[in-house]
């Protein structure tokens, strides 16, 4: 919010900004996760910042009433499809990662999941020796996420890579041919590659810099996009974008609530912030702004300023400290 006022103070414009309840605090101050005040209050907005829901006082599996519903309601309220994870590596964090420096110099990758279909959202049912999940996907469903993720890679470097794993799932062969068809169709300039999900995920961490747009399943981009956030070196830095048909959009961080470190004042808010970069370039327009927020945190980066989870055990400041460096880079 103070990265946002500030970029507003900057650059002339008004944000009206309201705030409303959701997940564990919303249970505790409504008994539901997800408000209809919320609900109306985020369609009557051009953009909604989500901080995570969750911790260890709503855990219980078997409650009735959780966290998680909210977003999950939160998402289908706003029809947003497509979750747009960007995984860029500044130079000057290359050592934070677990991989080697030589494999991350140029890592500059998006990955676009699927996020309202497939299995997470079949029918399910359980006896006490037999469990299942029904994963299904509709052509239109394909259709309209392949179609997001080319007019990105369109605007990027050109290149797009559909995961799936066709040789085993029926849906994955839809998804392949759907995905050939429309991007024969509609994108004939990008340079498109098809990958099982198996060997994806192993591409991804042997030459991470060759990927530019991974188009994929709900499933799927669940477990890669993870594995990809651990190129940048902590889930911490990473923003994400849930984007529909309209402009209006939903940004949170990658990470979730992180109860182990609550209240101590020391979580990275990078990926927050650029979450707010996101959401000036995809719902708001203003893609400037959304590149001098990105470019105020990779010189902050540069200046040497670490949180402790991507100090690798140096000096680090806190979330208050790491903040505002970031509004004086872009100052
Ligand atoms: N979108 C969401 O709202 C969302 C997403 C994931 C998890 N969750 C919820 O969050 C709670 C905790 O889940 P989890 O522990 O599996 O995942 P988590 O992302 O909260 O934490 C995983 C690890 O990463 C660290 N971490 C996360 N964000 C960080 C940050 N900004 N700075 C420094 N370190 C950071 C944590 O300290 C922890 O060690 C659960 O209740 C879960 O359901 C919510």
């Amino acid at each position: 919010m103070q990265v946002l006022q500030r970029m507003a103070d900057i650059g002339g414009h008004k944000f009206t900004i309201r705030e409303q309840l959701i997940g564990g605090a919303s249970i505790d101050a409504t008994g539901e996760p997800l408000p209809a005040d919320t609900v109306k209050s985020c369609l009557a907005s051009d953009a909604v910042m989500l901080g995570a829901v969750g911790g260890p006082k709503w855990s219980d599996p078997n409650a009735a009433v959780r966290p998680e519903q909210g977003l999950l309601r939160l998402r289908a309220e706003l029809e947003v499809f497509a979750n747009l994870r960007p995984v860029k590596i500044f130079d000057d964090m290359a050592d934070a990662s677990p991989l080697k420096r030589e494999l991350l110099v140029g890592v500059d990758l998006l990955v676009v999941r699927e996020l309202t279909g497939g299995i997470y959202f079949g029918e399910k049912s359980r006896s006490a020796t037999s469990a299942s999940d029904l994963c299904i996907y509709e052509a239109f469903e394909i259709e309209r996420i392949v179609r997001v993720a080319g007019r990105l890679a369109s605007a990027r470097r050109g290149k797009l890579c559909s995961v799936d794993k066709a040789n085993v799932l029926e849906t994955s062969r839809l998804w392949r041919d759907i995905a050939s068809r429309v991007t024969r169709e509609e994108f004939p300039e990008l340079q498109v590659e098809h990958l099982l999900v198996d060997a994806a995920a192993m591409h991804l961490l042997s030459r991470p810099a060759d990927f530019d747009v991974i188009v994929t399943e709900n499933m799927f981009g669940d477990i890669l996009t993870d594995e990809a956030s651990m190129l940048a070196g902590s889930l911490g830095m990473l923003p994400s974008a849930s984007l529909g048909e309209q402009s209006r959009g939903l940004y949170e961080p990658i990470h979730g609530s992180a109860p182990d470190i609550a209240g101590r004042g020391i979580a990275n808010p990078c990926g927050m912030i650029a979450s707010t970069a996101l959401l000036l370039r995809h719902s708001l327009n203003l893609s400037e702004e959304a590149a001098q927020i990105e470019q105020a945190l990779e010189r902050t980066i540069r200046d040497g300023y670490r949180t402790a989870d991507i100090a690798a055990g140096g000096s680090a400041v806190d979330t208050t400290e790491m903040t505002a460096a970031v509004i004086r880079h872009l100052d």
